[in-house]
């Protein structure tokens, strides 16, 4: 059996959240999705800073949590402005590459005007004509990449969505979705607006065949996101992917499915070097980039954590996150004996 691992930064965010503003908390961490990949952290590295996020907002209440006192607004809000922008801002600033997801709440177009390295995270709707209009658009704001996203055809049971009955409140949408037409919305009071969204918009029927769809409609480089086995990687090489995206999703997908990091070395060795291997999922410290890039990566995904910063002090936070991470990759690097990232070998992590 392989659980996630327990993300510490969590513990401590919310040990630094009070009273029922936890409900909220959990909210805003279940509205929000910020990932960066790390390839090498710091500018003191041989190879060049390559980090990426995704960011996914779906919109109910948001924290911010500035000293001394605790604001409640509108998720996709920090005082005032949308937080995917101000993530994209911070990102962008810190050498990073964003991903916008298709579900976010700021549109394709608001994310490309600020410029830099973004990427766009791809869900395939069973309407083909919206789902290429998306890769067009973000082709068309420059993002540089695509991330596939193909571990979520159908949603998995997320008991605490039900339980609060997620849903978009008025006034907030997925702004790269269209409110109307053959896609609902996940606004309504159902059992989970989200999991309503996937069951009535996503195609669960997607195939290997649609990588090569998603390849002749861009001439973006395509990255698959959700891989967990050898065998896959290698067919995603082989329909053509640039990259693959060791993933579980975050352990929101499916119970006791197995842990990124532990399926990253079958899939680095079925990869065997003829696209980039990412790993993504359950970064934390410092010291779990450097175990990634020993296993075989050569970037992380890190995503709830920045969210978590972004939720206890607005962009600060974020920022401070990303120095966090930066220096305990410094001093892992350091006490491993590793001048470079180049350095970084298999030998460091024990069987
Ligand atoms: C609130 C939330 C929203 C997410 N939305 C998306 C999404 O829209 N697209 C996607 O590919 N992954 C999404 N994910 C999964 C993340 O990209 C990532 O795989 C997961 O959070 C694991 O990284 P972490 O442990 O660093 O958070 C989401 C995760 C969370 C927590």
């Amino acid at each position: 059996m392989h659980a996630p691992a327990e993300p510490q930064a969590r513990r401590a965010i919310l040990a630094a959240v009070v009273g029922n503003v936890l409900e909220w908390y959990d909210f805003a961490v279940y509205a929000y999705m910020a990932t960066i990949i790390a390839r090498q952290f710091f500018p003191s590295q041989d190879e060049v800073v390559s980090l990426l996020s995704a960011f996914a907002a779906f919109g109910v209440g948001f924290v911010v949590r500035p000293l001394g006192g605790i604001v409640i607004g509108r998720l996709g809000d920090v005082r005032g402005r949308k937080a995917a922008l101000v993530l994209t801002i911070v990102l962008m600033a810190a050498g990073t590459v964003m991903i916008l997801s298709t579900a976010s709440t700021c549109t394709i177009e608001d994310v490309g005007a600020v410029g830099g390295r973004l990427w766009f995270q791809l869900y395939v709707y069973s309407d083909r004509g919206l789902t290429k209009a998306l890769v067009e658009r973000a082709e068309a704001c420059g993002m540089q990449a695509v991330v596939l996203t193909v571990d979520a055809p159908v949603l998995g049971r997320r008991e605490r969505d039900l339980r609060n009955r997620f849903h978009l409140p008025d006034g907030i949408r997925l702004a790269n979705v269209p409110s109307s037409g053959s896609v609902p919305l996940p606004t309504g009071h159902g059992e989970s607006g989200l999991a309503n969204h996937f069951a009535t918009g996503i195609d669960a029927g997607i195939t290997w065949r649609d990588v090569e769809w998603l390849r002749s409609i861009t001439r973006l480089p395509v990255l698959i996101k959700g891989i967990v086995r050898g065998d896959d990687a290698a067919r995603a090489v082989e329909h053509g992917a640039a990259g693959v995206i060791v993933s579980n999703h975050g352990g929101r997908q499916l119970d006791t499915a197995i842990a990124s990091i532990r399926a990253l070395p079958d899939v680095a060795e079925a990869v065997n070097g003829r696209a980039e291997v990412l790993l993504d999922g359950g970064v934390r410290r410092g010291t779990d980039v450097i175990k990634a890039i020993a296993l075989g990566a050569r970037a992380v995904l890190v995503g709830r954590p920045v969210v978590w910063g972004l939720a206890a002090s607005g962009e600060n936070g974020a920022r401070r996150v990303l120095e966090l991470l930066r220096a305990e990759i410094d001093l892992a690097m350091a006490l491993c004996g590793c001048p470079t990232v180049g350095d970084i070998s298999r030998d460091l992590v024990a069987d």
